[in-house]
């Protein structure tokens, strides 16, 4: 140990033998590690897919998207490598750098996650379409599904809330832990990526009483019949691109697709609970379709508004089964819109997908243009990445890109 530094073993030691407070400060807290979790507390980061897509949803999310600068090949390549040793540990319930620390610089991990279990952290990452410019020698590389999405209608899209060459989606049990995670990764990247937006989330998931679907912010169960990713076949045909899908590197990647969409909350919460069942096509305290009395009931499409929104945006229609999406969003509370006074809170909905031009654009072109729900929301913000396939443990997230 340098005569300035405190190694982890030595830290680790002084709280046992008399707390934190006997050890001074300036070094980073050392984090409970995988073993000491509990079961199921550590989700696996090396694999063929990325965690975080078809990984049970996390009760909270922070997802950050950055813009690479300055626009080198080499610094992201540095990064990339950075990044993957980091994630490789954050996910373990260990802390971002290995690095010991020294009194005089700034310590190699933020800290406050000392002491936390990784409480189920995954971290995913991906390319948006800024990353295959020319400048960067990628323009040939870029997959034919990363398109930039097209306008729809009703939407008010906040540039610097949308968009980005990289994105890191943080999901964890613990908000703290995943806010931590995003932070390092922040921090890692100084010099190479600046942080361009980020969106923290909420749902009621692994830890809601009656382990049920978790709830949006219009009240209702939402969840209920989107992809079961215990089923591969469905997997495999909607959700991971295949090598033949444009671009082989991707193979075993997904799209992600993110739309901050607003709800008019003060509006909705003075319409009728019949009109909002009519709106959606479901009933508001079971998630049963409308005239049925069980969630999981099949959805009788006929006998619903043709406006209503599980009509719409059901694959039960003529040509609509190759639109089937994995949906992953969270609930967002952003305080108050300061131009109206009012709540500026909805839906960050987040849609994994093998190719956006036959899921998510013509599934979210009819939403766009018929919705009955269109009147309480607001699109404000936009992003797509590529998420590269998992990689081996000694791998490089983005690897087959930079091949
Ligand atoms: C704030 C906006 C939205 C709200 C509040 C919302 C709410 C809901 C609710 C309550 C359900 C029924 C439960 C379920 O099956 O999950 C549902 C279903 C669904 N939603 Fe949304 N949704 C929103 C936006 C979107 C968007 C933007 C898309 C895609 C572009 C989408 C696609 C779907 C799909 C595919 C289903 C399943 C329909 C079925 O097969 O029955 N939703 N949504």
């Amino acid at each position: 140990m340098s005569r300035t530094g405190v190694t982890r073993a030595r830290f680790l030691a002084g709280i046992g033998a008399g707390g934190v407070a006997a050890m001074g400060g300036g070094f980073a807290l050392g984090r409970a590690s995988a073993d000491e979790g509990g079961p199921g507390d550590v989700v696996v980061f090396n694999g063929e897919h990325q965690a975080g897509i078809t990984t049970p949803q996390q009760d909270h999310l922070v997802l950050a998207a950055f813009d690479l600068s300055p626009r080198r090949r080499d610094a992201l390549e540095l990064l990339l490598t950075a990044w993957t040793a980091a994630a490789s540990r954050l996910t373990q319930g260990l802390p971002a750098d290995r690095d010991e620390d020294s009194l005089l610089a700034p310590p190699s991990d933020t800290g406050e996650a000392g002491g936390l279990r990784p409480a189920r952290l995954t971290l995913t990452f991906g390319f948006g379409p800024g990353l295959f410019g020319a400048d960067l020698g990628l323009a040939d590389r870029r997959p034919a599904p990363l398109v930039d999405l097209p306008p729809f209608d009703g939407e008010d899209l906040e540039p610097a809330r949308s968009g980005g060459d990289l994105c890191v989606q943080a999901c964890s049990d613990d908000p703290q832990v995943a806010f931590h995670a995003v932070r390092n990764l922040i921090r890692i990247a100084r010099g190479a990526a600046n942080i361009r937006w980020i969106q923290q989330g909420f749902l009621r998931a692994s830890t809601a009483s009656d382990s049920a679907t978790p709830r949006n912010l219009m009240g209702f169960r939402d969840g209920t019949n989107n992809l079961a990713t215990s089923n591969d076949g469905l997997m495999r045909d909607h959700v991971w691109a295949a090598s033949d899908d444009g671009a082989p590197w991707m193979a075993g990647g997904s799209y992600l697709v993110a739309r901050r969409i607003r709800i008019l909350i003060e509006s909705w919460d003075r319409t009728q609970l019949g009109e909002q069942e009519q709106l959606i096509g479901r009933h508001k305290v079971s998630g049963a379709p409308l005239g049925a009395t069980t969630e999981f009931e099949p959805v009788a499409h006929d006998r619903l508004e043709p406006t209503a929104h599980v009509r719409l945006a059901s694959h039960h229609a003529a040509g609509r089964e190759r639109q089937r999406l994995l949906r992953r969003g969270y609930n967002y509370a952003d305080g108050i819109d300061p131009a109206t006074g009012q709540l500026d809170a909805g839906l960050f909905f987040l849609a994994y997908q093998r190719d956006p031009r036959r899921q998510f654009i013509p599934l979210q072109r009819r939403l766009a243009s018929q919705d009955g729900l269109n009147e309480y929301l607001l699109h404000t913000a936009s992003a797509i990445f590529a998420c590269p396939p998992g990689i081996e443990p000694g791998g490089t997230i983005g690897e087959t890109l930079l091949a």
